[in-house]
């Protein structure tokens, strides 16, 4: 994600509702993250925001109607569709979308949709009713099989007192949607990629538990750069706050969880990526009520957990491609291997986490790649995003390979 948006030219539609103040965010981030962006307002729009706000975030005068002198940037409705790398409806209206099902093109936003022939990303934002009616689901579908990628408004308390859908999804979330409208090479299409995440949570009593310092952060990341290289994602997430993703998610508690829900998924996965800190001892007994305090100090009997990843190696068959990380504060590289091998995994990423800006937590990482050919590559310390790129395509390379080979 860090550079998907880099000296890319986005065209910003907003519509008018109330959301069109959040499309503010949407300029601020995307010019932040290096894009250009060219803002097209309907009139109604101008009623929620000023198009002075967006020109200052933007940099560029704001495109409003069909025969407005632009005085800055002469540009018409079919040099903006020319010009753009993507276009991006946020918020879009049910009226802005009806008129897009429809081919209307009787304003400059409308016009200009209808002249583009590069990506669409529509994020609606409307009343739940609305969102739900008939003819607005009947948009949509069109919209969606024309190729539009349509970002799901998320749920709850709306503007107009009602609660429901239609609440413009977040701004990360519609990001990622232009990040995937964007990137054009998509090597994971129709690959099934399995990701962990997060720490596991051993119960001793219905009030405590036992468990790591793992974020979640770095299986989030693996889980969404394959989505964004165009795999069918699901991710089993341990317990943590979980981030927006459009994958298919899981939510387990215990590793004896994560096991059961992983090794039910495995079978039909083409990659599986194991991130997830998965604890390797469980309280032999569960207590149903709370341990209360005696005198002296108090041993805790621990029973070992299901080795995830080992038991996956040993049911792996054609080409699926297994990846593990090792998180090691001494021997990584040796430590790295032998889990490697023992394991039966193709790749290993080796996280020393005694390294300062590496492990858990944290936005960046450092990793080692060790691959079971006894290849290696030290990866430079980056944003855990980038370092996820690197595993996803380093195992995307496995698979293909292997897959061609059979
Ligand atoms: N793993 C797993 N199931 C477990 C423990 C670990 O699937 N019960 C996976 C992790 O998801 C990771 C890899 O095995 O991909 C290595 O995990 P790590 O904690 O580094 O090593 P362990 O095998 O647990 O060995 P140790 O704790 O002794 O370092």
């Amino acid at each position: 994600m860090s550079t998907a948006f880099q000296a890319k030219r986005i065209l910003l539609g907003i519509s008018g509702g109330i959301a069109a103040y959040k499309a503010c965010e949407l300029a601020s981030r995307l010019i932040k993250a290096g894009a250009e962006v060219q803002v097209i307002m309907t009139g109604n729009a101008t009623k929620f925001v000023a198009p002075l706000t967006l020109r200052t975030l933007t940099g560029r005068p704001v495109m409003l109607g069909m025969f407005d002198e632009v005085k800055q940037w002469k540009v018409d409705h079919i040099g903006a569709a020319r010009w753009a790398d993507a276009c991006l409806l946020a918020p879009a209206t049910a009226n802005l979308m009806a008129k897009l099902a429809w081919g209307l093109a009787d304003d400059l936003l409308s016009a200009t949709c209808l002249a583009c022939a590069k990506p669409l990303v529509i994020a609606p934002a409307m009343n739940s009713g609305m969102y739900d009616h008939p003819a607005s689901r009947e948009n949509r579908a069109k919209l969606a099989e024309r190729g539009c990628l349509l970002v799901e408004p998320g749920e709850g308390m709306l503007a107009c007192g009602d609660s429901g859908q239609g609440r413009l999804a977040e701004p990360e979330l519609i990001l990622l949607w232009l990040a995937y409208a964007l990137r054009e090479e998509k090597p994971l299409r129709g690959r099934r990629v399995l990701v962990t995440a997060g720490p596991t949570r051993e119960s001793l009593d219905p009030v405590r538990f036992l468990t790591n310092h793992s974020s979640g952060r770095m299986g989030y990341s693996i889980a969404k750069q394959a989505w964004l290289l165009g795999g069918e994602v699901t991710l089993i997430s341990g317990p943590v706050e979980p981030e927006a993703l459009p994958v298919n998610r899981i939510e387990t508690e215990s590793g004896a969880e994560m096991a059961d829900r992983t090794l039910a998924a495995a079978a039909g996965q083409d990659i599986i990526i194991m991130a997830a800190a998965v604890a390797d001892y469980t309280p032999a007994v569960k207590s149903a009520v709370k341990i209360k305090k005696r005198a002296g100090g108090l041993t805790l009997e621990l029973e070992r957990t299901t080795d995830i990843l080992a038991e996956l190696g040993r049911r792996k068959k054609a080409a699926q491609t297994l990846v593990g990380f090792a998180a090691e504060t001494e021997d990584l590289l040796a430590n790295a291997r032998r889990k490697l091998q023992e394991k039966n995994a193709d790749l290993m990423a080796a996280n020393d986490l005694t390294r300062p800006g590496a492990g858990f937590g944290g936005g960046t990482n450092q990793l080692t790649l060790l691959w079971a050919d006894g290849r290696s590559r030290e990866l430079a310390l980056m944003d855990k995003d980038d370092c996820a790129y690197e595993v996803v395509a380093a195992a995307e390379e496995i698979w293909r390979e292997r897959a061609a080979g059979l």
